[in-house]
């Protein structure tokens, strides 16, 4: 596995790859769910590249920038193992030289959701994302379900766009008690820990009254918050029943919704979905 940090190395490294290529962009700090990403890449695609990049553009000014965590030779070992043939470790100055001004910004479905309470974060995953797909030049790029707004907001980018790549989506790899896999839940403690489970409790309720017959979203979403209301650790920031492409809320459930939330648990915003239906 070769690993490149400029620009100039990345593309001689990439011009060398067999095709198709597949990338799997991540913020380092890898946990099962990234490899997961990585695994699905090596078996679809000739070539694989992986990139490691703490955004600093998708942080809101109080967010965990500073403190996001890192450890690249952990990262580098994990993505070797997955069978990764290139990793391009840009710094902030190779992504964002002096005199960057120029943005990708996608519209509505940037909105709702996470949008509300992270102005201009999806304006940061969106330049972001363009300028590794620019750089990578990969036919397939494999993101998380577990960010199910990101996923709606760059396959809209890259149909809006004309962008030559296919958005691979990959299901959320969980802990045995439901946890997302986050590289944030390195925050918790062990008390906060057990108490995050309560998400996935939650979402499977409402999942589970889908199925029992239940199509009003208000009492869906009320499913939600009677679960999270019995974790005295865990502070609702939102819960969401949404359409799963336009991410606007639904009144009634005809078929399929996105059923989404994030929580505080200690100083650690969590987030997670599942999609019910269809
Ligand atoms: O999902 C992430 O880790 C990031 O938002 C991404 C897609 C790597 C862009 O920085």
């Amino acid at each position: 596995m070769k690993t490149v940090t400029t620009l100039g190395e990345l593309r001689a490294a990439r011009a060398e790859l067999p095709e198709p290529v597949g990338l799997v962009p991540t913020m380092g700090y890898l946990h099962p769910g990234h490899v997961s990403l990585a695994r699905r890449a090596r078996a679809e695609c000739a070539g694989v590249v992986a990139t490691i990049f703490v955004n600093p553009t998708q942080f809101g000014p109080g967010e965990d920038l500073e403190n996001y965590p890192r450890d690249l030779p952990r990262d580098l070992e994990l993505l070797a193992e997955a069978g990764v043939d290139l990793v391009w470790t840009p710094t902030p100055e190779v992504m964002y030289p002096p005199g960057f001004q120029t943005w990708v910004t996608v519209e509505a479905v940037t909105q709702p959701l996470e949008g509300v309470r992270r102005p201009g974060h999806f304006r940061g995953v969106t330049t972001v994302v363009a300028k590794l797909f620019n750089g990578v030049q990969p036919q397939r790029a494999y993101f998380g379900q577990k960010d199910a707004q990101q996923v709606v907001v760059i396959q809209r980018m890259a149909r809006d766009l004309d962008m030559p790549v296919e958005i691979v989506v990959c299901p959320t790899v969980r802990e045995p008690d439901g946890l997302a896999m986050s590289s944030r839940n390195s925050y918790l403690d062990a008390a906060q820990r057990e108490a995050a489970a309560v998400l996935y409790r939650a979402l499977t309720a409402a999942r589970d009254a889908f199925a029992a017959g239940e199509r009003d979203a208000a009492q869906l979403r009320q499913e939600m918050n009677d679960v999270l209301d019995t974790e005295p650790l865990a502070r609702v920031d939102y819960v969401s029943c949404a359409d799963p492409e336009t991410l606007q809320e639904m009144e009634t459930v005809a078929d399929r919704a996105l059923l989404s939330m994030a929580v505080f648990v200690g100083k650690a915003r969590l987030i997670d979905n599942i999609i019910v239906g269809g």
